[in-house]
């Protein structure tokens, strides 16, 4: 994909400031598992997933709305939050769960990551899944580029940034060019070195063992399949569609 806009890549869902995604088409990864989760209940036929940072601003919403038409959903530390209809394993929003259904999703650094870049120009979420879609939608869009890793706490995560590094390889084709940000660089050469045992290492990451830990091994498989979906869910008006 010839002539690029400028493309960095953001560590964690704090690793910037809000108002630096003016103007700009911001990428989010939480590869395990909000991203993933949200492209799994779009694909699945919710009407839309209301990212919200936190519990209290989740009930606010919630109250506004026919108790029929929507699903509160989300986790702390990876459990589901006590009271709300599912947590954030994809696997909870099959087709009769959430067909028509309005996602009120709260979770611990995937939707702080989304509602923080909420100013940008335009905002898509991606994870392995719907990687190359995502990379042929931006690359089409003549704008500044950020893609922004949940990440885990603040910290890096390896699932997220591996999947940054996928992004960046589609879209520079493995040349990446000589003004190239340090991140682009460091997410395409993680990519690079570990694609290829991509399940291992997600597998092996801090998050996919709390998970494991927890009783969701199912979901890191699942997450960690390629290009199966061809949906770009975006950000418009505080709703994921
Ligand atoms: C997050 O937002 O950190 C996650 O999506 C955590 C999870 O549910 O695994």
């Amino acid at each position: 994909m010839a002539n690029l806009p400028a493309l960095d890549v953001y560590s964690t869902a704090h690793s910037f400031q809000e108002d630096e995604t003016r103007g700009k088409t911001v990428v989010v990864i939480d590869v395990l598992r909000a991203s993933t989760t949200i492209l799994t209940a779009l694909d699945n036929g919710a009407r839309g997933v209301i990212p919200v940072q936190d519990m209290g601003t989740a009930s606010g919403i919630a109250a506004k709305l026919d108790s029929s038409t929507y699903l509160l959903c989300g986790e702390r530390d990876g459990r589901k939050i006590d009271g709300y209809d599912k947590g954030n394993s994809p696997f909870e929003f099959d087709t009769p769960t959430v067909e028509g259904k309005t996602v009120i999703l709260t979770t611990t650094n995937g939707t702080k990551a989304i509602t923080r870049a909420a100013e940008a120009e335009a905002v898509h979420i991606a994870c392995f899944r719907n990687a190359r879609a995502v990379a042929e939608l931006i690359a089409a869009q003549d704008r500044e580029i950020m893609i922004v890793c949940a990440g885990w706490k603040n910290r890096l995560s390896m699932e997220d940034t591996l999947c940054a590094g996928l992004l960046v390889e589609l879209l520079h084709q493995g040349n990446l060019p000589a003004d190239a940000s340090d991140g682009a660089v460091a997410a395409a050469g993680l990519y690079r070195t570990y694609g290829n045992d991509l399940l291992q290492v997600v597998a092996a990451s801090n998050h996919a063992q709390r998970l494991v830990a927890l009783g969701n091994a199912t979901d890191i498989p699942y997450c960690c399949e390629v290009n199966v979906s061809t949906r770009v869910p975006s950000l418009h008006d505080g709703i994921i569609r």
